[in-house]
């Protein structure tokens, strides 16, 4: 009797984008029901929890390694924390509320947002901050160079796009520690979208600047976010460095222990995410780019994009789960 033939390489990678919808749109629906509250803890937690859900549900050996914070700190979706059913081995990076304050709030932009590569193909971020200069695909490579000045950015973008400095778009973080950034994006003569929140979709806005209105992004936020927005760019095309923030001796010490080896190193999107990466994201409040879940007498419509960097397939998913009280597992 002859073995049945076992899937086609890379089969798996395929099954696990779609799977990968579920996991977010779970996510996704739970904390959009408290959408406005005030409660970010809670939004938060509710979106931990269905997150985890659906992970374990996945035939996977997945580890950990940008999640909601160090074992000691996060009961659930730690760093470190095993999920799945067993199968391939792979790394998960995951924010199940992206933008906790954007859902408390009910402003746009929150996503519940997940990464999977396999073993040891993401940077083991700590969770400090992260310089980070991100922009979209169709530039010469090199175009953006993080130790260049803020003008100096704008100026080689403008060039390549063939238009003025004024008409270059920064998305910038509205926070203090960006003043100096801020009044030299104004000096140079960009435009400057100042966001309180959610850099992982400010980056990732960066690859539909006719959609978004934004060319750039520059300035200081997480860490582990730079890693998620680093495969959604692997897989969109675009050009994106990171440098981890370490100015004290504790975050010196606690990146040593995740091997990072050279505390000034400036990454490159490749080395933040290798190899094949799988990305997902769905909208919890409405954004640029991504509606966001939407109620409506027992059912939820969601809008998700899962991405591949293998094949640079970008798929936009908008699905209506009819029974939302059954939802997630049993859709
Ligand atoms: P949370 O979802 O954990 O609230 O993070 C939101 C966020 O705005 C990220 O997008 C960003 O990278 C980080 O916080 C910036 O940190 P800070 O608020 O300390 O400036």
């Amino acid at each position: 009797m002859s073995t049945p033939a076992g899937p086609e390489p890379g089969y798996l990678d395929r099954m696990l984008t779609m799977e990968m919808v579920r996991v977010v749109e779970a996510a996704a629906v739970a904390a959009a029901r408290e959408r406005g509250q005030g409660d970010e803890k809670k939004a938060d937690q509710v979106a931990v929890d269905a997150m985890r859900r659906e992970l374990n549900n996945l035939p996977i050996s997945g580890r950990i390694v940008i999640g909601e914070g160090e074992r000691d700190e996060a009961p659930m979706l730690f760093i470190g924390e095993e999920v799945g059913l067993g199968g391939p081995e792979v790394d998960i990076a995951l924010d199940p509320l992206e933008g906790t304050t954007i859902c408390a709030k009910n402003q746009p932009n929150s996503l519940a947002v997940i990464a999977i590569a396999a073993r040891g193909k993401l940077l083991y971020a700590p969770d400090v901050y992260m310089d980070k200069i991100a922009i979209g695909p169709g530039y010469p490579d090199g175009i953006i160079n993080i130790d260049a000045s803020p003008t100096e950015n704008l100026e080689a973008v403008a060039k390549a796009k063939g238009c003025k400095v004024s008409e270059i778009s920064t998305c910038v973080m509205d926070r203090s520690r960006h003043t100096k950034l801020i009044e030299e994006i104004r000096r140079a003569g960009a435009a400057i979208r100042l966001i309180g929140d959610g850099d992982v979709a400010g980056i990732i806005h960066t690859t539909e600047p006719d959609e978004t209105g934004i060319d750039l992004y520059m300035g200081i936020g997480g860490a582990p976010e730079g890693v998620l927005a680093a495969a959604a760019l692997r897989c969109t095309g675009g050009q994106m460095q990171g440098r981890l923030i370490l100015d004290t001796d504790e975050k010196l010490e606690r990146a040593a222990r995740m091997g990072v080896d050279d505390p000034q190193k400036a990454y490159s999107m490749e080395e933040m995410a290798q190899g094949d990466v799988l990305f997902a994201a769905t909208g919890v409040t409405d954004g640029n780019m991504l509606r966001g879940v939407k109620f409506n007498q027992g059912s939820a419509k969601t809008h998700t994009v899962a991405m591949r960097s293998s094949t640079g397939t970008i798929r936009w998913i908008e699905a209506t789960h009819s029974n939302v009280e059954k939802f997630p597992s049993a859709t």
